[in-house]
């Protein structure tokens, strides 16, 4: 080595991105230069004269090391990959931007929006963005569990703590300790089990039932509901003292048919997925099929859509999806809300603006091709578009 001492080819090698994992061995080797090589990520340290044995071990080892460290990279890529969040709307793109902000906090989360809006996903990406990235992400739907059940699910039981009890084992909140618990359905968790919840939260430590020694957990917990929670709170359902602990954070997802820009995106990315994990090519969709795709209210979300899709493909024999391939509950699913206008000019104003809206997307902005479908010239349409504050990027 002429150039450089062994310290800093360590440092070269550890900028590389998929580098190698370093076994230092020295002639001269001193216990800081020893620590210093391990801050700086060797793997481990070995000194002049040294045994062969010693050596082959330390490789072993190290290459153990360099195996596992990339199957956890590819299980997390995996990870990112199947709960990815797909928009470009103005909601979506905010949402990305806050969630970067509020990630790395411990602060409660409270993530509220309909059935199928992407709850659990912005769950997992908030902490995929945490620092306890590394730690586990725990789930629990209270929903999901009998009543009965839920307190020994999440506080953990010990042997004999209830009939039936012949082993102890943890609960979710034990479980998820230096990580997220992802309590989803939080509105359906009954009253007592709010109360127990709420002391969990506020004395960081948790007691498994019939159990006597509190342990101290280190949790970022992150809820999710489609309910009001104030109307359950007004109606006696949940405790406010708790709502307010959860909702440090709050998170609200829109619904798709208020983020309409949306659907070209996820109709594209399901219909690639869905084809690919079947073996078939992408279907193009006619444009008319889009219109009334883009029309459709989507009570049920993003889920009602991937299922669509999924259908979609499944049934449709041919390369090319058309208007009359489309399920009769979506095509003659399209209603016109009535939004109380105060008077015909604002009531017309937005119809103009949601219907062109529908066209271009449909159209994919192309103006010309949205000029025709709607029967205007071109100029005529720029200008509309100019007073309805209808442009491609941005609000809108
Ligand atoms: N923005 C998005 N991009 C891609 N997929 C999405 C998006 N939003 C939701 N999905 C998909 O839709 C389905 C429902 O999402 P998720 O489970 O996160 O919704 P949720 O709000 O938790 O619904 P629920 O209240 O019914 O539990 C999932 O399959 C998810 O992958
Ligand atoms: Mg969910």
């Amino acid at each position: 080595m002429d150039d450089m001492d062994g310290l800093e080819v360590l440092k070269e090698i550890r900028r590389m991105p998929h580098g190698p994992e370093v076994v230092m061995i020295s002639g001269h080797a001193d216990i800081n230069m020893a620590v210093t090589a391990t801050r700086l990520g060797a793997y481990d340290f070995l000194e002049k004269p040294f045994s062969s044995d010693r050596v082959l071990l330390s490789v072993k080892n190290a290459l153990e090391r360099q195996e596992l460290s990339r199957e956890v990279a590819r299980w997390r890529k995996e990870d990112e990959e199947k709960y990815r969040i797909i928009g470009e709307s103005k909601a979506i793109k905010e949402l990305l931007e806050f969630v970067k902000k509020i990630a790395p906090t411990n602060s409660s989360v409270l993530i509220t929006g309909e059935s199928g809006t992407g709850k659990e996903l912005f769950a997992r990406l908030i902490h995929r963005e945490s620092r306890r990235a590394d730690g586990p992400f725990v789930m629990v739907n209270s929903a999901a569990i009998p009543r009965e059940l839920v307190e020994s699910e999440l506080f953990g039981y010990e042997r004999g703590a209830f009939t039936g009890a012949y082993t102890s084992g943890p609960g979710k909140f034990e479980l998820a300790d230096s990580g997220t618990i992802f309590l989803d359905e939080i509105g359906d968790m009954p009253l007592t089990t709010q109360s127990k919840l709420l002391r969990v939260l506020q004395d960081g430590e948790c007691v498994r039932i019939g159990g006597r020694w509190p342990k101290k957990l280190d949790i970022r917990v992150i809820v999710a509901t489609n309910k009001d929670l104030v109307e359950e709170i007004k109606a006696g359902r949940f405790r406010e003292d708790l709502y307010y602990r959860l909702n440090v954070i709050p998170l609200h997802i829109p619904p798709l048919r208020e983020r309409i820009e949306d659907i070209p995106l996820l109709i594209d990315y399901y219909m690639r997925k869905v084809c690919k994990e079947s073996g078939k090519r992408p279907k193009e969709i006619s444009r008319e099929a889009l219109a009334v795709l883009i029309g459709y209210p989507w009570r049920g979300n993003v889920r009602e859509l991937k299922n669509i899709v999924e259908r979609l493909v499944a049934v449709v024999e041919g390369e090319r999806i058309a208007l009359s391939d489309i399920p009769f509950e979506i095509t003659s699913g399209v209603p016109q809300e009535n939004k109380g206008y105060k008077d015909l000019r604002s009531a017309r104003f937005d119809f103009e603006r949601e219907y062109i809206k529908r066209i271009l997307l449909a159209n994919a902005w192309n103006i010309t091709e949205a000029a025709k479908v709607l029967g205007l010239e071109r100029s005529s349409l720029h200008r509309k578009m100019n007073r309805l504050g209808l442009c491609k990027e941005g609000d809108f």
